[in-house]
């Protein structure tokens, strides 16, 4: 027998990550090839950004995609979160050339703060969120602070994109199969202060933390490399990411509802207190999902380089929730 279908609401849903998410979502890559989904799309009510959102449905209806039960366009956020199941709050202003994030945390704060109320409103008392749109853990803590009816663990931000770059980085290093590695993680915030943090991680079994053997390279090279990436692409591309973005969203959504299977992924979630990040801060942490619930990896030694690189990001998370104090 057929599953029903389920809701997913995607916003910013004509920009360049949804034209890479869409597509995926409803061939089945996300939720599994045997569960039915009904897109619920918003975008700005601007003619221009409403007439693209056309466009994109009607490809969405030229793929014949078996699974899709159903699309919806919207510009109030009300209507698309009606009922949904799973909110992917991409909509935001992306930054260009030489702008940092933090610029853009007042003008997201209002977008975030208006989609908190709607999903706290209308959507499923279930729903997962995930929050791409950047600053994208602060964006998150706002989203979930303006939906005090909704469960706080269920806003979630995305450090996926950190995660499999630095798997990634590590695969080529050490000459073996991305797919091999396990244990990573990404401490903190998706931003240039993130922690990627290879001192559990394996290939093949084997200790990546031994096989490199080089702090130098891991402080001056692999940091900076992956915390960086974002803004490389932006310069060589004049864009932001948006494919490997919009994987990084589907990996998400995909280990969160259908389980992890024992192995460790890294997502933005609120803090209770875990290695001693005050409660309710959205950090990276590794963690492991079941049954459509996710728990963090706890008791894991941290050495004096890790506490000053989580102490790093946690400053930088405090000082935005500080930026947006007086808005919620
Ligand atoms: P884009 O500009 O191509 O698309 C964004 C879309 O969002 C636009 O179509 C815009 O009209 C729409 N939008 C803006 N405000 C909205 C609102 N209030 N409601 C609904 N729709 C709204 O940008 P993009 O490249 O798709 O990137 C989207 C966001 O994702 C940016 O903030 C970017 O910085 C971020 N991003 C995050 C990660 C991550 O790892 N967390 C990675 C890449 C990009
Ligand atoms: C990324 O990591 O690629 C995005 O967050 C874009 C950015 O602003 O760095």
């Amino acid at each position: 027998m057929s599953k029903a279908p389920v809701r997913v609401a995607v916003t910013g849903a004509a920009g360049q990550i949804g034209y890479a998410l869409l597509f995926r979502i409803a061939s089945g890559e996300m939720l599994g090839k045997d569960q039915p989904v009904i897109l619920q799309l918003l975008e700005i009510p601007d003619e221009k950004a409403q007439n693209a959102l056309k466009g994109v449905i009607m490809e969405l209806e030229d793929c014949a995609f078996p699974l899709l039960a159903g699309i919806e366009a919207h510009s109030d956020p009300l209507q698309a979160f009606k009922d949904t199941d799973y909110a992917l709050l991409v909509g935001a202003r992306p930054r260009g050339p030489g702008m940092e994030r933090a610029d853009l945390l007042a003008a997201n704060a209002q977008i975030f703060t208006a989609q908190g109320k709607a999903l706290n409103a209308v959507a499923s008392r279930n729903v997962k969120v995930l929050v791409v749109g950047n600053p994208a853990n602060t964006n998150a803590y706002i989203a979930m602070k303006s939906a005090p009816d909704l469960p706080a663990k269920n806003f979630t931000a995305m450090l996926r994109l950190d995660h499999n770059r630095a798997a990634s980085q590590l695969a080529a290093k050490t000459g073996t199969k991305v797919g091999d590695i396990r244990k990573l993680t990404v401490w903190g915030n998706h931003s240039p202060t993130m922690y990627a943090d290879y001192r559990f991680a394996t290939t093949n079994g084997k200790s990546i933390k031994d096989l490199v053997n080089d702090q130098v390279w891991n402080a001056d090279t692999f940091l900076p490399t992956v915390g960086k990436r974002g803004a490389a692409i932006i310069a060589a591309r004049g864009l932001s990411s948006a494919a490997s973005a919009a994987n990084a969203a589907i990996d998400h959504i995909r280990d969160w509802a259908l389980g992890s299977k024992g192995e460790w992924v890294t997502m933005g979630v609120p803090s209770n207190g875990e290695y001693g990040i005050p409660k309710d801060i959205v950090f990276g942490f590794p963690v492991t999902t079941e049954n459509g619930e996710y728990k963090i990896v706890e008791g894991l030694e941290i050495d004096a380089f890790s506490q000053e690189a989580i102490n790093k990001t946690l400053a930088e998370l405090q000082g935005e929730q500080d930026g947006v104090k007086h808005l919620l």
